[in-house]
């Protein structure tokens, strides 16, 4: 039997932070081309089918691999995970583990007004889906292409009906082109347990139109919140992510805020992510210490070994996770969130 050992990444404050966290790719395509993210254009290359994770290779690194090294909680991401042919049967699978403490998925929506059920019903409960602007002709100027808000909308009021709690609302939040919906977001939080989490733009994927717009920083829009509807900070909603928790006074759900450019929130880092061609990645803007555990299935080194590589990864994850921002070459990141895994 393997024996469950359980590693910290003791963060600069000193904080042991449990790194138990794992946030999988299932692809790295996406139906959608984020202008912040992977805007019209962006000349990607995609990983080969033939080198995505199988669903079976997948279970046995979850099971034999990062079970055993700690990891209980689980986020399915992309690119665009509804894409993958075989997601409600891997969610089913994950969902079945009896270690399996929390499921939940980042989509973009458009595909789940038919899935919704399925995934439901296969054991998934919680769901985060991007939903930049409530206004059609903004959101398809932000996501590309023609009639997709009504869709995505739909998929969100799918998600709802069927009963997914928490339902989180991603807002990236870009100076110009949808901040002036900031409070007609947030006002999605007080009629319905929605939680809206507004996103501060990054230096990822698309540095141009970064250097053009830049970014808002948490706390104000936070005032602007507070200034409308007052804001308290007595609110919390599950999740394992980085994101601050406010309320509207009587609302019934929460707002959230990630405030990666205005806050380190490094040494709370409790995350690795996976990406769909088997890379795993211990810091998000760090390309340091990525192990490729297909490539390493498929050539038989035995699971105990890929469970000690992680182990060590584990601990190695403070000294990574800082090495880019105390040396100040963090700049621009060319690398999407969709290549990463969001
Ligand atoms: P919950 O478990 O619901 O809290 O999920 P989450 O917030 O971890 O997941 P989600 O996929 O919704 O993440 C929202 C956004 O937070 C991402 O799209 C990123 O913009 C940002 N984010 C998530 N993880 C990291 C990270 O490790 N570093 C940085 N800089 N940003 C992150
Ligand atoms: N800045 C902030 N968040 C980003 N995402 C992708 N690119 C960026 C960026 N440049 C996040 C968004 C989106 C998810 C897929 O990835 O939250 O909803
Ligand atoms: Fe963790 Fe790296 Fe993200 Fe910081 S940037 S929160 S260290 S993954």
């Amino acid at each position: 039997m393997l024996i469950v050992l359980r590693f910290f990444d003791v963060g600069h404050n000193g904080r042991m932070n449990l790194v138990d966290y794992l946030r999988i790719s299932l692809i790295d395509r996406c139906n959608f081309q984020c202008q912040y993210c992977m805007p019209e254009g962006s000349d990607l290359e995609y990983v080969k089918r033939q080198d995505w994770l199988t669903q079976t290779e997948l279970l046995t690194l979850i099971q034999l691999v990062f079970i055993p090294a700690g990891f209980t909680r689980f986020r399915l991401t992309g690119g665009e995970p509804l894409l993958r042919p075989d997601v409600v049967e891997i969610v089913r699978s994950i969902a079945a583990l009896p270690e399996t403490q929390d499921l939940s998925m980042t989509t973009n929506g458009f595909l789940l007004a038919d899935l919704a059920q399925a995934l439901y019903d296969a054991g998934l409960r919680r769901l985060n889906l991007s939903l930049d602007s409530l206004n059609p002709q903004t959101f398809e100027q932000i996501v590309g292409g023609r009639l997709r808000w009504h869709r995505v909308w739909e998929g969100i009021l799918a998600a709802h009906r069927v009963g997914f709690s928490p339902l989180k609302l991603n807002v990236v939040v870009i100076p110009g082109v949808n901040d002036h919906e900031v409070l007609d977001l947030a006002a999605l939080s007080i009629g319905q347990e929605w939680h809206v989490r507004f996103i501060e733009f990054m230096p990822i994927g698309n540095a141009d139109l970064f250097a053009d717009r830049g970014w808002i920083p948490s706390a104000e829009l936070r005032q602007r919140i507070a200034d409308r509807w007052g804001l308290s900070a007595e609110a919390s909603v599950v999740g394992n992510g980085p994101a601050d928790v406010f309320q509207i006074p009587g609302a019934k759900g929460t707002l959230g805020f990630i405030s990666q450019m205005s806050e380190c929130f490094c040494d709370r880092c409790n995350r690795m992510r996976l990406s769909a061609d088997g890379w795993l990645r211990p810091c998000l803007l760090n390309e340091v210490g990525q192990l490729n555990l297909r490539t390493a299935l498929r050539s038989g080194v035995p699971l105990l070994e890929l469970q000690q590589q992680v182990q060590q990864l584990i601990t190695l994850k403070p000294e990574i996770n800082y090495k880019q921002r105390d040396s100040g070459t963090l700049g621009t990141y060319s690398r999407t969130m969709s290549q990463i895994g969001g």
